[in-house]
């Protein structure tokens, strides 16, 4: 939850009171994601087939795997979760979740947090109690049990706020979360350009796409098409192009390096959607490695931007917080095909140090330009100094 106050005065003589709210807002952001979250989340995986001792052993596996060592931390409970409500109009999980602060509990005890799903409609996605009407009491609920992020998707809401409206109905869950006082990260999906909004409404991270599928065609779509919101991401707040489908047996390994270099070149949330119980030790590695998480956990927080592109070979750049830039150098089509970044394009000038962050390994010197073959629907992700 960021606080949000003051956030939709024009730019236009702004007092200097509201400078400081939204600086207020902006720190206020910052210490419930000053990076982009790292999890797992049921959706991509079990859809509605999801109950308490699911995530119970989807927990045991992101401590057992390495996961959580490698920066892994909220374990969230997607649709399907919500029961009925009482004649004072709190909510109850259904009966396969039978006690909810149990399993926070379990999960606080292991060193991870818990995430849960609702909408601001009456209904969510799939049809189960949205928050509607009972926004005050969902927020106490959900700080009563010990929920961490609270990820609130637009569904059935489409009917009941339009247009200028729509920030309101995040406006009001995350005005009732801060009254319930608990840290809780605020996830929130919409229509329209939520980016341009969705911080001041109180958001740490927005979908800015349609829902991923387990598809190769479908992830290089949302992925490739987050050119231009780099300006809206930042420490605190985080553009979300949804969840990885690494894993969930679709993507061959080089397709799954690609999503995962791309969504920590764009700074996406990292939220796993495969079943950790049984993932295969390419697919633990490529989801654990460290010097590409570390691209997505940088401090600085910025949003790689697109370099260039020609045909399906596109080259992405990441400026680092100590100053090295990330360069992605992706190949969508088929065939290996050689692709060439030229260093004038990043603003650097003189002879650099390039290591392939893929290979663990360090290149060697270069001066003027780069060029590698990359493998059809694969990456070649470098860090230079
Ligand atoms: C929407 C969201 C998905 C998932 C489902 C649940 O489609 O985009 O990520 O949460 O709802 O019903």
């Amino acid at each position: 939850m960021a606080g949000r106050k003051g956030s939709f005065a024009s730019q236009a003589a702004i007092p200097a009171a509201f400078v400081f709210l939204l600086f207020a807002a902006q720190l206020g952001a910052q210490v419930l994601a000053p990076t982009p979250p790292m999890g797992w989340n049921s959706w991509n995986h079990y859809a509605c087939a999801i109950d308490d001792a699911t995530v119970r052993a989807q927990a045991d596996a992101m401590v057992a795997s390495g996961m959580k060592d490698a920066g892994y931390q909220y374990v969230n409970i997607d649709d399907c979760w919500e029961g009925e409500r009482d004649a004072n109009g709190y909510i109850y999980p259904n009966k396969k979740f039978p006690d909810m602060k149990a399993l926070a509990d379990y999960l606080h005890a292991k060193g991870l947090k818990l995430g849960i799903y609702s909408s601001p409609g009456p209904l969510t996605c799939a049809k189960y109690e949205g928050s509607y009407g009972h926004e005050r009491q969902d927020a106490e609920s959900y700080a009563g049990w010990g929920v961490d992020l609270l990820k609130y998707d637009w569904c059935s809401a489409r009917d009941y706020y339009h247009g200028p409206e729509i920030p309101t109905a995040f406006i009001k869950m995350h005005d009732a979360l801060v009254k319930a006082g608990r840290p809780i990260v605020f996830s929130m999906h919409a229509r329209g350009p939520i980016w341009e909004w969705g911080l001041a409404a109180g958001g740490n991270l927005w979908r800015t796409t349609g829902d991923i599928s387990n598809d190769y065609g479908r992830m290089t779509a949302i992925g490739f098409e987050e050119v231009g919101l780099e300006k809206y991401a930042g420490p605190g707040h985080w553009n979300d192009p949804d969840m990885l489908e690494i894993g969930n047996g679709k993507l061959n390994d080089a397709e799954s390096r690609l999503h995962m270099s791309l969504w920590c070149m764009l700074a996406a949330p990292l939220i796993a959607g495969n079943d950790l119980t049984t993932m295969s030790p390419a697919t633990r590695a490529i989801l654990t490695n460290p010097e590409v998480i570390a691209v997505d956990q940088d401090a600085a927080g910025v949003q790689a931007h697109r370099v260039r592109e020609v045909g399906p070979l596109e080259v992405w750049m990441k400026p680092m917080a100590d100053g090295s830039k990330v360069v992605g150098l992706f190949n969508r089509e088929q065939g290996t095909l050689p692709i060439t970044v030229n260093f004038s394009d990043l603003g650097v000038g003189g002879a650099v140090q390039v290591r392939d962050l893929w290979a663990h390994k360090d290149l060697g010197q270069f001066t003027g330009s780069f060029s590698a073959d990359v493998g059809e629907h694969d990456v070649v992700l470098i860090r230079i100094r």
